[in-house]
Formats: structure tokens, sequence, C-alpha cells
């Protein structure tokens, strides 16, 4: 029982928020004049000691502790005697653990924009790097329209800024203080909780006992917000896979960030972008367990609650790796732009723009998309690439083309013309080259 009970064994990396909670609980129990001064200091002191024993390794952490919240105090009282007794005083482990999830996760979701900011500013770095760099753009994985490569990059930008958004406010509505709750009903002491909340640096307090020990709402939230982040890597990713295999060849990953075959010396593996998909599936796995741990849970707090930790641990472990090693990889990776330009040049990328061509000369889109697909079906069946075809060969196709047709379908052309806004004309795409780095020179978060 003691062994399948405790969770000791993985809580224990909550030490020092526990603590933090407990040295400003004392403060607050000071204020209640439950707590002397002298008490409370030498409970504070006891705390800061135990932290560091547990910091250094010193304090054995076993399974009779339970958890870290027993273990801080059985450790407290051992060192200060039966005064340790008294820092429970007015809060239950259930308002204890959910006081210190927040705190911990907070910290983590401040490393975790700082390592998104980091890959945010590779991708950055890599588009102004490819700023010339034309590919060829894809639907259903079939060659669609030119691109730039920066143009491509930066869509990923988009994506991170967008899980930015979601750490925040996932931070935005974590930020709430649930000490005061007691087991469920709210501490029978007058306990300050606006002034324990100012003490752990959050803007307000929660509004109710029953929800604040029951609520992993802000776990859940987080678990999804990190779910939508290693989706956008595994995308990354899976395209980091296709464009270094030798049927792309767009891309070479530097030696570093790739590993050889135990058996074939010609292989060089894409390792990191492949984990990194890999360990998107276990992400959303420890999504789907909390929200299955949570359901149909009656109020108030439930053991089946202490299932929270492992999943959320892991999340934050995984989604810190693979950040810290995704940035130097792209920044390392070699781009082949001759091999993406050639690419460009087979495919009929460029035929939206003939039938562009044919819509400028007055003609209804849909007559204009069946000409450019006859002339598609024409160059197939002479071998030919539609900048091969000569003037007469376009007049017979109809007789709205004109000599400079063969300019409109050039691939420069085809980039240039898609100005819009958001589109991947190179002027354009300058243009959110610069509002990119103006964001990110904002900071982290
Ligand atoms: N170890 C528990 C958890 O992680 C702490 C709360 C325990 N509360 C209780 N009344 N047993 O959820």
């Amino acid at each position: 029982m003691e062994e399948f009970n405790a969770s000791i064994g993985f809580d224990c990396r909550l030490f020092r928020h526990d603590i933090r909670g407990s040295i400003a609980h004392a403060k607050v129990l000071v204020k209640a004049v439950i707590l002397k001064e002298p008490e409370a200091r030498r409970i504070i002191n006891g705390l800061k000691e135990v932290e560091k024993e547990i910091a250094s390794g010193k304090a054995r952490l076993t399974p009779e502790l339970e958890d870290i919240h027993m273990a801080v105090e059985a450790l407290l009282t051992r060192k200060i005697g039966p005064l340790g007794g008294k820092l429970h005083t007015g809060r239950s482990r259930n308002d204890q653990v959910a006081l210190d999830i927040r705190l911990y996760l907070k910290d983590e979701i401040f490393e975790i924009l700082d390592l998104a900011h980091g890959l945010k500013r590779a991708l950055v770095e890599s588009a102004e790097a490819n700023l010339d760099t034309v590919m060829p753009g894809y639907t259903h994985l079939q060659r669609a329209q030119p691109v730039l490569f920066a143009h491509h990059l930066l869509a990923y930008y988009e994506m991170l800024k967008r899980d930015t958004g979601r750490l925040l406010d996932c931070l935005e509505r974590m930020d709430e203080m649930p000490l005061g709750a007691g087991a469920l009903a709210g501490s029978p002491y007058a306990l300050d909780r606006e002034y324990a909340a100012r003490l752990l640096g959050f803007s307000r307090v929660t509004d109710n006992s029953l929800d604040s020990v029951s609520d992993r709402d802000f776990a859940i939230e987080f678990l999804s917000a990190a779910s939508i982040l290693m989706m956008h890597l595994s995308r990354l990713s899976e395209e980091i896979i296709l464009w270094s295999s030798q049927e792309f060849g767009f891309i070479e990953l530097s030696d570093a960030f790739s590993t050889g075959s135990s058996i074939m010396p010609q292989k060089k593996n894409p390792d990191v972008a492949e984990l990194a998909r890999g360990k998107t599936g276990r992400v959303y796995g420890h999504l789907v367990s909390l929200l299955t741990t949570m359901k149909s849970l009656p109020l108030a707090y439930n053991k089946d609650m202490q299932e929270d930790k492992e999943p959320l641990f892991d999340t934050i472990d995984t989604v810190k790796t693979v950040l810290k090693v995704y940035a130097p990889m792209l920044r390392t990776m070699k781009v082949d732009r001759e091999r993406m330009l050639r690419a460009t040049g087979a495919g009929f990328l460029n035929a939206t723009d003939a039938a562009d061509y044919l819509v400028r000369k007055g003609l209804p889109f849909r007559e204009a998309h069946e000409a450019a697909g006859r002339a598609v079906a024409y160059c197939i069946r002479n071998e030919k690439s539609l900048e091969e075809l000569d003037s007469n060969e376009w007049k017979a196709l109809s007789p709205l083309f004109k000599e400079d047709i063969k300019d409109a379908v050039s691939i420069r052309r085809s980039l240039n013309a898609r100005k819009v806004y958001g589109g991947t004309a190179p002027d354009s795409v300058k243009k959110m080259l610069r509002l990119a780095k103006k964001e990110l020179e904002k900071g982290a978060c």
C-alpha cells in the first residue's frame, strides 16, 4: 500500500515550489496571529535548510514519506522539533498541491517560451539567408506553385507565434493562488489570501474553495498547448525528413545533428526530426491521459488527481529537449538552392500563371483554367515545359496568348506577381521578415 500510494518518486521535483509555498504560508500564519514571529523565523530557516538538503541529495526521500508535502514537513520537524507541526495549520495537501503545480508550471512555461523564442529566431535567420531561394510549394505533396523557401520557413514562424500566444493565455488563467481553500471548504482561520498571492507572485486568488482544489484545467490547457506545439514541430520534422531524402535533396543536415547506420556506411539519418515527430505521439498521449483521469471526477479532491504529475512532467521534459535540439539543427542545415530551383522547373508550377495571364486579357477564370490545362497537356505530349513553348505554339493554344506570355510564365514573374499581403513575392516576404524581427526583439513573451 505504501509503495502504491506514494508519489514522492516523481513529485520530489516540486520541492522548491513546495518550500516556497510553505514559507509564504508561515508568513500568512504570523499575520493571522497563529504563529509568533520568532516561531515563523525558525520554521522558515528550517525550510531553507531542508531545501538545501534535498537539493544536495543529503535528504533521503523514501516511500514512507509518501509525497513531497509530507516529506518537507517531516524533514522540517526532524530539524526544529514539534514546532514544525504548526506549519500545517489552516492548510491541506489538497490546496498545497494545487499551489505547487501552478508555481512549478509557471516557471517551466517561462523556460519553454524562451526556448520557443530561440527556435523562432533560428527560423527567421534561416529565412533571411534564403530570401532568394526558390522552391516548389506543394499541395497534396504534389508540386503546385513556386514559393520562396523563406516564405515556407516563415509559415512555421507563424505557427510558433500562435503557440507562444497559447502558452501566455495559459499562464494568464493559471495566475490564481489557491491556498486558503484548505481540504475543500475553505479555512476557518483568518488567512490573508491576498497577502499570500502577493508573496507568491500571483495576480489574484481563486474564487471558490471547491474549485481551487479540484481544478486541473490549467494543466490540461498546458498539455493541449504543448500538443499543438509538438504537432507543428512534427510537421516541420516531416518536411525536414523528406527534404533531406535523396529523392528531394533540398537540404543536408549537419553531421552533428544526424546519425549514421550501424550497417549501411552511406547512411545519414535525420534522427532529430524523426524523434521530434515520434515524441509528438507521446505528448498527445499525456493530454488524453489527464483528460481521462479528470473525466467524471466528483468534487472536490480525489486521489486520482495524483496521476496528473507524470504526464505533465514528461510533457515539459519532452517539449524542452525537442526545442533545445531543434534550433541548432535548423541553424546548421545546408540548403541546396540549385536543386530546389531545378525542382521548381519541372511539374508545371507556372500553369496557374498562364491561366492568370488569360484572365488579364479578359477571359473568365474557368475558361482560362481550361486553356492553361490544354497547354500543360500539349507540353506533356511533346515533352516540353511551358517555358519552352514558342509563340506559335502558344497562339495555337489560344489566340489571346501574345509574345509576352513567355515572360508571364517565368518563375521569377510568378513569384513577383504574388505581392498581396502575406504572399510569396520577395517584397512581401521581406516585409514579413522585418515584422518578425521586430517581434522577436520584444523578447520571449
Ligand atoms: N500526493 C497528493 C497528490 O499529488 C497530494 C494531495 C494528497 N491529498 C490527500 N488528501 N491525500 O495529489
